[in-house]
């Protein structure tokens, strides 16, 4: 399956949750291949940071640029289970190229009215890509919640109007272990102190992005 975490909105965590779910399937046993598809390298330095701490990685990390993505992910498709790619923080090339060929497209918004009023340009991203590939599946969720208030009720309620993308309920609470995990090169499921919330959420994120 390949899982696009995406959107055109920069900081929504796209990255965080692109490793952290690289973790989770590589340490459920699957063959994944992780796709920094970003110039700015952040899976890429997390992977190398990791490796050169000789923490030991069940998985392949390469970075890929522009409209060639699509091409070099189909040549890859069969040789992995699940193939994640994580792409920059607006509308790029490299994304389209990577959704033109995509399962599941997931795109994070943090729980702020700048990056829920991207859900509409969103929209007509996924509209746009399902022209050449039908068969995209479109989710969004909020990362960083907050733990109280009515912002998180308030993003909801403008994702769930968002035609052509699924809303997961499935949020991810703003958690401190997901920025100590990254500094150790980890995931947050193997973090010594577990944050077992931000496990659970993540988990159930997981779950629901490689069901079907
Ligand atoms: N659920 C979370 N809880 C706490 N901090 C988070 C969470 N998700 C992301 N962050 C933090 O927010 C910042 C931005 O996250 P991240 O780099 O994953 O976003 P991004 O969408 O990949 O950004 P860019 O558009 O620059 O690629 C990082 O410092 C990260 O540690
Ligand atoms: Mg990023």
């Amino acid at each position: 399956m390949i899982v696009i975490v995406g959107g055109i909105k920069g900081g929504s965590g796209k990255s965080t949750l692109a490793t952290n779910l690289t973790v989770i399937r590589a340490l459920e046993g699957r063959r994944v291949l992780l796709v920094d598809a970003d110039e700015q390298r952040s899976a890429s330095d997390w992977a190398e940071h990791r490796e050169s701490l000789g923490i030991t990685t069940p998985w392949t990390t390469i970075s890929l640029n522009g409209a060639g993505v699509r091409a070099q992910l189909l040549k890859m498709v069969n040789d992995y289970d699940d193939i994640i790619v994580d792409t920059g923080g607006r509308d790029t090339t490299s994304q389209r190229s990577a959704l033109t060929v995509a399962d599941v497209f997931l795109a994070p918004f943090q729980p702020r009215s700048l990056d829920v009023w991207t859900a509409g340009k969103v929209v007509s991203l996924v509209e746009e890509i399902r022209s050449v590939n039908p068969k995209l599946r479109a989710y969004a969720i909020i990362n960083r919640a907050d733990s109280q208030g009515v912002d998180n009720q308030d993003a909801a309620e403008i994702l769930k109007e968002s035609e052509g993308i699924e809303y997961l309920p499935t949020s991810i609470g703003q958690r401190k272990a997901f920025a100590n995990a990254a500094a150790e090169g980890l995931g947050i499921i193997e973090l010594k102190t577990q944050d077992k919330k931000a496990i659970t959420e993540i988990r159930q994120l997981s779950v629901a992005v490689f069901s079907n």
